[in-house]
């Protein structure tokens, strides 16, 4: 039996806690605060297809490093998982990789909506945890921006009571603006070109749908105050709309671009202090339900290209809590808030079955972030240089112990 003497719990209190199939172990507990295994409803592990930039060796590695004992991944892949086979190819593929690094990292997969396989849905509905949509284009081909299509993904998921992920951003106003500014390299203009607006108006359209169909929406990376309105508004009406921000939106802003280049690109864009502000104080009113990393890496040297050529999307899955832990320490948020967002509400909203994964989080010691320490296969974060508490020291997962020094 493995026991934790005196550890920190979520509601301040000190206590003992044991866990079965572990040989005889202590843990003092003195230094460390107990939390439930991180759900992380958001990451592109990058399988198949683009094993460059990530595979689930290196990943499950950092989820468990970040304290992350459950994923969600995304569906574009190369190619996009948008058939039955695919999807099967791909639960192989992770398989076999989780296998190789003995990592029983619990993983459930997103199916992606593409309007030309719409049957495929049906052969899996009982296999994914649910249908992410790309309302904008982004990392991958794909796309759904018309709205016919949109209704017959939420008809078609209505029928076969699946949830919808939607990457919600106007494809249109994107590509206005990417015409407009098509000659600024400033990295700055990737927040002009996916201007607030884009989000809001597709955050809208998805209001309507959910209204009309009654189908969960789980909006995926909010990131500014006019869609926190919006959302806000739907609950007060009782629609089932669920939103998630990322860690990225609640650290770094657009005011950064000078210091961050490319690691600051991603979609949708940093957003300006003042959504910032709005965010934290959505996210202790209740109106943001989770925290998903949008864990999205590419290689550094593709990072560091021009503007036009500098893929979007950043690691993150080893920093969440971190950062959370270390916002905690500075008073911005709870840790039962902690708790509700990161464990406690995608458990719910997803129907997962409950497990007593445990993260023991180093709360005493600081550590400065270094890119070549970092365990996601591309090696830097968009966080380099900062000094944070809250680093995992242990994690109980799927009923083994992992000492997370030793990766
Ligand atoms: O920045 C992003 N990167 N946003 C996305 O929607 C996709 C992601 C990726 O897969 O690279
Ligand atoms: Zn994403």
């Amino acid at each position: 039996m493995l026991k934790i003497l005196n550890v920190l719990m979520p509601d301040n209190t000190r206590q003992t806690i044991t866990r079965p199939y572990i040989d005889d172990l202590i843990i003092d507990g003195s230094d460390l605060l107990a939390l439930p295994g991180l759900i992380d409803p958001h990451v592109h592990f990058r399988v198949p297809g683009m094993e460059d930039k990530e595979d689930w060796q290196h990943a499950s590695v950092a989820a468990i490093k970040g304290g992350v004992t459950t994923v969600f991944d995304m569906p574009n892949t190369k190619p996009a998982t948008t058939t039955a086979e695919r999807l099967h190819d791909k639960f192989n593929i992770i398989n076999t990789q989780l296998t190789e690094v003995n990592l029983p990292l619990r993983y459930k997969l997103f199916f992606g909506a593409d309007k030309n396989q719409f049957h495929e849905i049906v052969k899996v509905k009982d296999e994914i945890v649910g249908i992410k949509v790309f309302m904008g284009a982004s990392t991958g081909d794909l796309l759904m921006d018309d709205e016919s299509s949109l209704h017959a993904i939420y008809a078609l998921a209505k029928a076969h009571n699946l949830l919808i992920a939607l990457h919600a951003e106007d494809e249109l106003i994107i590509r206005n603006n990417a015409k407009r500014y098509a000659a600024e390299t400033d990295f700055k203009y990737h927040s002009i070109i996916r201007e607030p607006q884009a989000a809001v108006k597709a955050v809208e359209l998805v209001i309507k749908l959910t209204e009309i169909y009654n189908v969960p929406s789980y909006i995926l990376h909010i990131s500014t105050a006019g869609e926190l309105a919006l959302v806000k508004d739907a609950k007060l009406r009782g629609l089932p709309v669920y939103v998630e921000t990322c860690p990225h939106y609640l650290f770094l802003d657009d005011s950064q671009y000078p210091d961050l280049a490319g690691r600051g690109k991603m979609n949708p864009p940093l957003r300006a202090k003042a959504d910032q502000s709005i965010l934290w104080q959505a996210l202790n009113e209740g109106v943001i339900d989770t925290i998903g990393s949008d864990h999205a890496p590419h290689k550094l040297d593709e990072k560091e290209q021009p503007l036009c050529k500098c893929p979007s999307g950043v690691p993150g899955i080893e920093t969440t809590l971190p950062l959370l832990i270390t916002a905690w320490q500075q008073g911005k948020l709870s840790l039962t808030k902690l708790v509700e967002l990161t464990h406690d509400n995608p458990q719910r909203i997803f129907n997962l079955p409950i497990n007593d994964d445990l993260v023991l989080v180093d709360i005493v010691n600081k550590r400065t972030l270094i890119d070549e320490q970092m365990a996601t296969k591309c090696k830097w974060t968009p966080f380099v240089g900062i000094e944070l508490y809250g680093f995992p020291r242990y994690v109980y997962l799927n009923q083994q112990l992992f000492d997370c020094s030793k990766f």
